[in-house]
Formats: structure tokens, sequence, C-alpha cells
């Protein structure tokens, strides 16, 4: 191997791996707005479901170095508290939810939990989840119904129990100002979803609806100043890309393996392929396109699907 491709490997294996390259090479510094940067999102109140590590977690820290005050919940509670205790360590603000995105009562309580601590929501991120992998003729009912569930139906009953504090409040705000408040959602999705993925019809099709509902809560509550986006990502560096079976996640009271055969190996030589950037994205980079949404500067930006793929799939 000669040694640009050598160095070229280097760069590739330090991002995913996210071993010794530091990340300053890429423009990026967690959890340090430079003291020149303006905060994005001073006192907004974001919700981030899931966002107990992978994308949310990375977003959760993003969103409160840029001054907003976060709900971290995730069905993993010593995960969410960890994250928001990091956050207020550092001086932020936040607490911790635990709760599974799927129950009943989660929505409502959700929402009570962020207007309790914080008296509003401004952004909600519906990025919860995970994959349950199978080819078509394989998947059970369980699996399918599983990855609807927690991709389509929790984002749109999270949206619903969050309309009285987004919704009504920005109608009130209409109705005596005349000018209602910015207020976003981000519902996250997938190429798989925007380009179908052999293995996850029942995710991909999750990851679609979730592309149906974002339109759609655009174009209703768009009059009310609230956008609604949604974001397909492509290979991003987490448990979901890491070698199968290396973590689990219990639905039901079954244990469902994580991750792809070959992990970040296989990631890695797919990105060669077919990733312009030639890398794998990390969860830093992926919060930082939630935070470029949810920022004044995408106030004219809705029902959006922003392919966050490192340039694949142009
Ligand atoms: N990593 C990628 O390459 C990639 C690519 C495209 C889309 N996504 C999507 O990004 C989102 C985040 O994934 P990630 O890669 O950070 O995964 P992750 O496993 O690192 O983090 C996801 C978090 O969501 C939580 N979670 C899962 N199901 C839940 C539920 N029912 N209720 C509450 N919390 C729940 C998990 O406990 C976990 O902490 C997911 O919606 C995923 O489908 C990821």
């Amino acid at each position: 191997m000669d040694e640009p491709q050598q160095r070229r490997l280097g760069v590739l294996f330090s991002h995913v791996s996210g071993s010794s390259q530091p990340r300053s090479d890429l423009g990026l510094k967690a959890h340090a707005v430079s003291a020149s940067a303006q905060p994005l999102l001073k006192g907004k109140v974001a919700i981030i479901t899931g966002s107990g590590r992978g994308l949310g977690a990375a977003a959760a820290n993003l969103f409160a170095e840029h001054g907003a005050r976060l709900v971290v919940t995730d069905l993993d509670v010593a995960k969410a508290d960890e994250v928001a205790a990091g956050i207020r360590s550092r001086g932020g603000e936040a607490i911790s939810l635990a709760g599974d995105v799927t129950a009943e009562e989660f929505p409502a309580r959700c929402v009570k939990a962020a207007v309790e601590a914080f008296g509003t929501i401004d952004i909600l991120i519906n990025n919860a989840g995970f994959t349950w992998d199978g080819m078509i003729h394989r998947i059970t009912p369980k699996q399918w119904d599983a990855m609807l569930a927690v991709h389509c139906t929790a984002p749109f009953r999270l949206i619903q129990a969050a309309a009285p504090v987004m919704r009504e409040a920005a109608k009130k705000e209409l109705d005596e100002r005349g000018k209602a408040t910015q207020r976003c959602i981000i519902n996250v999705s997938s190429t798989s979803g925007t380009h179908g993925n052999a293995g996850q019809a029942n995710y991909a099709t999750a990851k679609a609806g979730v592309v149906g509902l974002t339109k759609t809560v655009a174009r209703e509550w768009g009059s009310f100043n609230i956008r609604c986006n949604a974001i397909a990502y492509g290979f991003i560096a987490t448990r979901l890309t890491a070698d199968k079976g290396s973590s689990t996640i219990s639905v039901g009271g079954e244990k469902v393996k994580l991750g792809i055969p070959g992990g970040e190996a296989m990631a890695s030589a797919a990105a060669e392929m077919l990733i312009p950037l030639k890398r794998i994205g990390t969860p830093d980079e992926a919060a930082g396109a939630m935070l470029l949404l949810a920022s004044p500067y995408a106030s004219f930006i809705s029902g959006q699907t922003l392919e966050v793929t490192g340039g694949a799939y142009i």
C-alpha cells in the first residue's frame, strides 16, 4: 500500500473507530462552543428521545453547549442520567427521564416533565430507535410491529401529545401578538427509508413512514411557525453499526441483537466504495445536522428530508 493510501485508510479507520485521531480535524470539538461562536439555541427547551447514547446523546450535549435546556430521555435510565448529569456538570440545564417511547403513558409523561421543568417545549426530536433486521420471508409479525411502533407510532403520539404546548401555544401567541415563536420538530429517518435496504423491510418501511409524517406536520403546523424536518442518516458509528450482537435491546421480553454482520470493518469497506467522503460518520457529525435544522438559520426550511450520508446516494 502506498503512503497516501495508508494515510487515507488511517484517517478513515480513526473516524470509524473513534480512536486516538483527534476530531478537531473535522472542525468539530465535542462539548465546546468556541468563545467567538454565538450559542444558537439559547434558552430553548428541547426533548430528545433516545438521548442516553449514540446520536441522541451527541445531540443533547451539542444542544446544551448551544444554550438549550434538555429533556434527556431513554429506555436506558442509567445512560440518560449520565448524559443529563454531564450537561449539568458543565453548567448546562438538563433533566433525565426514563421511559419506553412506545409505552401508552410515555408521551403525556414526557411532555409533562418538560413543562414542569422548563415551562415549554421549543424543539422535539424523535430519535429513539433500533433495528431488528431480517429478510422479508423471515420477518415475524412481532419484528414488523416493533419497527412501526418505535419509528412511526411513537413519534406520532409524542407530536400529538406536544400539541397543546407547541401548536396551541403558538396559536395563542399569534392571536395575542400576531407572531409565533420559532419551534421545530425533527424526526430521525434513515437512508434505508429513503432508498430501501436488503434485510430491513420492517425498518425501511417505518423510516419511510417518518418522512410522510414529517411532511404532514410541516403542512399542518407551518402556519404556527412550527417547522418539521426529517434527517435520513447513512452509516454513523454507533452500536447500530457495530458488530452484530455486540449489544442487545429487550423488546417485550425478547433480546434483539443490534448491529450489522462484520460491524465497523464491513461499514468501512462499504464506505470506501459507496461514500464520497470515504468514511462513515460520527455521532457528533450527526448531531451537527440536527443543530443545523433546529437553529434559527433554518427558519425557512420545513418538510425536508436531509440526507446525512457523507455524499452516498447522490
Ligand atoms: N447509526 C446509524 O448509522 C443510523 C443510521 C440511520 C438512522 N439511525 C437512527 O438514528 C436513531 C438513533 O440511533 P443510534 O445509532 O444513535 O442508536 P443507539 O442504539 O446508539 O442509540 C439509540 C438510543 O435509543 C434508545 N431507545 C431505543 N428504543 C427505545 C424506546 N423504545 N424507548 C426509548 N428509548 C429507546 C436506546 O436505549 C439508545 O440509547 C435511531 O432512530 C436510528 O434508527 C441511525
